[in-house]
């Protein structure tokens, strides 16, 4: 029997990932260490819960002796990385939280797994969970490939590039088998209301202001959040160690264009005129230092280990509307107390 680490479990992607693994692989035994930060919610992962070969531990990445001491005692046979402060947001309100996680806590896990791994890695893994935002923002044209130079803008993605240097330096340095993947934005269910998707359909359901951001010119390219936690499957088990890859669903769209579509989907669900929705998105003052465009060339994941897409978008949001609307307890659940403060904070003076 095989035991994996899965870090940040209990967040979004992360507790798609677990549920994937504990369902898929009843012979591993996934263990997910997570701190329950305000996006870490255990309500995410009831359905897997009890299973036999799943264990939650609470902890943080970022205690360095917790970390070594739980590598000691279980011995885990590989890694997949995904625990991360995650919002560009909040990364330029408080950077230092997103250099603490994301870098040191990485740089912990890496020595915890040398440490216990003894530089003898033959069936062992560390998988890197990582974003496209590392490769910075496209003009109107071209696409990120894996060769694409590294060009942070936000702290966030930041110290997502600094983290995923010194997974590649433990590959160079070490000869840890380490993986990491690039993916471009996620959409689906349990995704917490401060990021564009979730919060717009949080936000015309109760007829709140929709904040677009600038113009709504900037470009993202979504991809569904099960079709990540397959991708990241497929490369856990086929990659070749110290190789990256790139995740994406060749699915562009403008955030405004966005928005419209959404707004058409929640008028027709709520029984609403159409039009009404759409009356609810609000300009404002832009995100400081706002990448213009993402795209993702995921040829080389489809070539090299088989994996496409399974979802369209228009079917993918439908399927993700349909989930916040008859997940009324889990949205009133995660919107209030700590999160309401967040978001008169972000907002107020935009
Ligand atoms: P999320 O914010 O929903 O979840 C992060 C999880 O990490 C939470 O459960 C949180 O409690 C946990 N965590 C945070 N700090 C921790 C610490 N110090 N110790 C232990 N646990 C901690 O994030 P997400 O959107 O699910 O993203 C998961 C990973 O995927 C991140 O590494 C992110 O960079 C990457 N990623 C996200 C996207 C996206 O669109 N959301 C796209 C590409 C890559
Ligand atoms: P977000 O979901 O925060 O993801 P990321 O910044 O990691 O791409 O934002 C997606 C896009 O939507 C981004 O261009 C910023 C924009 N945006 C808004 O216009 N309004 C909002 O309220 C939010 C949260 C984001």
């Amino acid at each position: 029997m095989k035991k994996i680490l899965i870090t940040g479990g209990a967040g979004f992607i992360g507790s798609h990932v677990v549920r994937r693994f504990v369902n898929t692989y009843p012979d591993y035994q996934i263990v997910n260490l997570d701190k329950l930060t305000y996006a870490g919610n255990l309500a995410n992962l009831r359905d897997v819960e009890n299973k036999p070969n799943y264990q939650f531990i609470k902890g943080d990445i970022v205690d360095a002796g917790f970390v070594d001491s739980l590598f000691d005692k279980e011995k885990f046979d590989a890694v997949i990385h995904l625990a991360a402060e995650s919002h560009v947001d909040r990364s330029i309100s408080s950077p230092i939280d997103f250099v603490m996680t994301n870098v040191v806590g990485t740089v912990n896990l890496l020595n915890a797994a040398r440490k216990l791994w003894k530089e003898e890695y033959s069936s062992k893994r560390f998988y890197h969970v990582s974003t496209d935002e590392v490769y910075g923002t496209l003009g109107e044209t071209g696409m990120f490939t894996e060769e694409t130079a590294y060009d942070p803008h936000s702290p966030y993605s930041a110290s997502k590039a600094s983290s995923d240097h010194f997974v590649r330096a433990y590959f160079d340095t070490y000869g840890m088998d380490t993986v990491i993947s690039n993916c471009s934005n996620n959409y689906g269910s349990h995704h917490f209301p401060e990021k564009l998707i979730p919060l717009a359909i949080n936000n015309i359901k109760n007829n709140q202001p929709v904040p677009v951001y600038g113009k709504g010119e900037n470009v993202r390219d979504w991809l569904w959040v099960e079709d990540h936690a397959r991708a990241i499957d497929v490369i856990f088990h086929k990659a070749a160690p110290g190789t990256t890859f790139n995740i994406g669903g060749h699915n562009e769209w403008k955030n405004i264009d966005l928005i419209h579509l959404l707004c058409k989907i929640m008028d027709r669900k709520l029984g609403r005129e159409q039009g009404t929705s759409a009356k609810l998105i609000t300009y404002v003052t832009d995100r400081a230092g706002h990448d213009l465009r993402y795209a993702i060339d995921s040829g080389k994941l489809q070539k090299e280990l088989g994996w496409v897409p399974s979802l369209q978008f228009e079917e993918g949001l439908e399927k993700t509307v349909d989930w916040y609307l008859n997940n009324e307890d889990w949205l009133n659940d995660v919107t209030s107390g700590n999160y309401q403060a967040y978001y008169e904070g972000q907002y107020a003076n935009r």
